[in-house]
């Protein structure tokens, strides 16, 4: 879950350094790496974490619908990131909102459901799990990879709009199982 952790807050900063950021090629291209490491990680914790939160905590099945929901309303915010130009008013709105969802999600996450996982889940599926989570981010480099714009030049070529959160979601879970 450590890696998890880290994960979280690189986003997090890459958010707050977009705050101070005016030059929209930059925006999309953070954008568009916010994007892509979150539908990563958030496969990844559906595939390989929430299962071991449903086994091993008490309230597991109602933290594990809460979180998912939760991850669905971060695809549907950035599903409209995706499709607006960096430019453009709503660009900072959804950035906004998106944010707003993931600080809670995150604080509940490591404050809650991770320390308690830890606490209850015996040693050698901690560390199965660990490898899974790891794995998941070397099958599924997101910088550089087909589906993984990592630069304005994606939005050029391709436009906005282009359903992007969907395909990596159909990717990475294909891939994984
Ligand atoms: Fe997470
Ligand atoms: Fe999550």
């Amino acid at each position: 879950m450590d890696i998890l952790t880290t994960e979280h807050h690189e986003v997090l900063e890459l958010i707050d350094e977009m705050k101070v950021t005016t030059d929209p090629g930059t925006l999309r291209d953070h954008a568009d790496t916010i994007i892509s490491e979150l539908v990563r990680h958030s496969v990844a914790e559906e595939m390989f974490v929430y299962p071991a939160m449903r086994k091993h905590l008490p309230d597991g099945d109602e933290a594990v619908e809460h979180d998912t929901q939760e991850h669905k309303e971060l695809e549907t915010t950035m599903k409209k990131l995706e499709a607006v130009d960096a430019d453009a008013p709503e660009f900072r709105q959804l950035l906004g909102q998106l944010e707003s969802i993931l600080r809670d999600h995150i604080t509940d996450e490591e404050t809650e459901q991770f320390p308690e996982l830890r606490a209850r889940i015996p040693r050698h599926e901690l560390v199965e799990m660990a490898t899974k989570v790891e794995l998941a981010k070397k099958v599924a480099p997101t910088r550089p990879h087909p589906l993984a714009p990592n630069n304005q030049v994606f939005h050029k070529l391709v436009g906005p709009g282009v359903g992007l959160v969907d395909r990596l979601r159909d990717a990475l879970t294909q891939r994984n199982t």
